[in-house]
């Protein structure tokens, strides 16, 4: 039994090299020679925790294989998974062409009889639309089955939660199709729950809409206790212990970003237009994560005046710690925003900091190391989880930096003790110390 895979990014790969490893025959196909080249030789071209090494077992033992030759890809494949990426487009739906590139390569390549499986984040109906384009380009003595099976995966532990998942949902109109998938994932040995097509594609953006709002909402949280004198650590802690609402995914910080939520959350917006269906809290969610994003860029504008010619550090760049991934990071946005300040930044990242090198260029310093980043600095903004930059030293902003302002999106410290620290310490949903600061309305 052959496997393709089409995209090989973030999803694409670990699912792919994951397949591989239980045993199955797997080509990974994709429109990017540079990364066919790259994957080919044995490199991972993304950062993914134990993804590299897995990839070279797996090249080596002959199951796994990577092409850019659309028609080597397809020939005698049983299954193709497609995992090509859905970005958002200028109105916020998910744009769709890398799909359609997709199974127009598929289309007019297949040899037999297929079953294709999307797991790709797709609006709802977008698997009939593909079984529609299908159906209008291969040999009519051939048949592709379309199944829906939207992945859950966390970037930086892909290849975890690919073997350890919560659940594998597979949506398939004809139940003998869905059946079969669900064979193929039988030596996970996880829960699988199978159901109609349009409920698959809508469990995934329900899930994340979901996801997105606990933290819109603890953020919110997080504001209130600014205004009322609370610390938003004991807050959601305490709300957090009851199990019906649990501990995950309280983190008050600087909003969500990475490759999923904000495009997700749009994407779902704009569906509900299409059926003239007002979803008020996925609104206000946005909203929300749109305003937290710029919150701890205005105290620092609140604090300095100017920025004109400050030296800023900003600690992690990656939208979360243990990826390499930089779509939509806060850190991004607040960098753009400092520079057009025309303030002068450092930057570091264990991950991370080539990406943004691409975009940023010239116009940051690309420190080699936490304590290069903050020597010298006026202020630092903590954007990133990463464990070195959470258990840096606080003792080591006073001693490195010119005047030690911390910014912390991440609430990495204790208050108490940045405050006997002597530093002005700004962190979310906490009282500031040694410094006076007021949220932006
Ligand atoms: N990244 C995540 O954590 C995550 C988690 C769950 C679901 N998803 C969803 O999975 C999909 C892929 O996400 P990603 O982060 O892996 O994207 P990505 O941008 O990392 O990778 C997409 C890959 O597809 C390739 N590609 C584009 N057109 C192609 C074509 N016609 N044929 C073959 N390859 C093609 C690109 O070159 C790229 O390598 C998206 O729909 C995303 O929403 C992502």
């Amino acid at each position: 039994m052959k496997i393709a895979v089409f995209g090989t990014g973030y999803v694409g790969l670990v699912t792919g090299v994951c397949f591989a490893e239980i045993g199955y025959n797997v080509t990974c196909f994709d429109i990017e020679e540079t990364k066919i080249d790259t994957l080919s030789q044995g490199k991972c071209p993304i950062f993914e925790p134990g993804l590299e090494e897995m990839l070279r077992r797996n090249l080596a033992n002959g199951r796994l294989s990577f092409t850019n030759d659309g028609k080597a890809a397809c020939r005698n494949a049983d299954y193709f998974f497609i995992a090509v990426g859905t970005p958002e487009k200028e109105d916020g739906s998910a744009n769709l062409e890398y799909l359609e590139g997709a199974i127009a390569e598929i289309g007019n390549n297949l040899n037999k009889d297929a079953i294709l499986v999307i797991k790709s984040t797709v609006p709802v109906g977008t698997n009939e639309l593909v079984k529609d384009k299908l159906k209008a380009i291969i040999p009519r003595e051939l048949r592709v089955c379309v199944v829906s099976n939207p992945e859950f995966l966390r970037e930086g532990s892909g290849i975890l939660d690919t073997f350890h998942a919560d659940r594998i949902v597979i949506g398939a109109d004809d139940q003998e199709t869905g059946r079969a998938v669900a064979r193929l994932y039988e030596p996970f040995d996880r829960p699988i729950l199978q159901t109609d097509v349009r409920s698959a594609e809508l469990i995934k953006y329900a899930a994340n809409a979901f996801l997105a709002t606990k933290i819109s909402f603890i953020n919110e949280i997080a504001n209130l206790c600014e205004y009322m004198g609370a610390d938003i650590g004991d807050v959601a802690k305490g709300i957090g212990m009851d199990h019906r609402i649990g501990s995950q995914f309280l983190n008050a910080g600087i909003g969500y970003g990475g490759s999923c939520f904000p495009k997700d959350t749009k994407a779902l917006e704009k569906l509900t237009e299409s059926c003239n269906y007002d979803f008020k809290i996925l609104r206000s969610v946005i909203e929300v994560n749109s305003r937290q994003k710029q919150q701890l860029f205005y105290k620092a504008k609140e604090l300095f005046g100017s920025l004109h010619g400050k030296r800023v550090a900003v600690l992690g760049l990656a939208f979360k710690p243990h990826t390499d991934d930089i779509r939509e990071a806060p850190a991004m946005e607040l960098i753009a925003r400092l520079l057009d300040e025309q303030a002068d930044i450092s930057v570091y990242d264990p991950a991370a900091s080539g990406k943004v090198s691409q975009v940023f260029g010239s116009r940051l310093y690309y420190a080699e190391n936490a304590d290069a980043a903050i020597k010298g600095a006026d202020a630092v903004f903590i954007m990133t989880e990463w464990p070195e930059i959470t258990e840096y030293d606080l003792a080591r902003y006073r001693l490195l930096m010119r005047q030690p302002i911390i910014f912390d999106g991440r609430n990495c410290y204790d208050v108490a003790e940045a405050e006997a620290a002597g530093i002005a310490y700004v962190s979310v949903g906490r009282k500031a110390v040694n410094v006076q600061v007021s949220l932006k309305r």
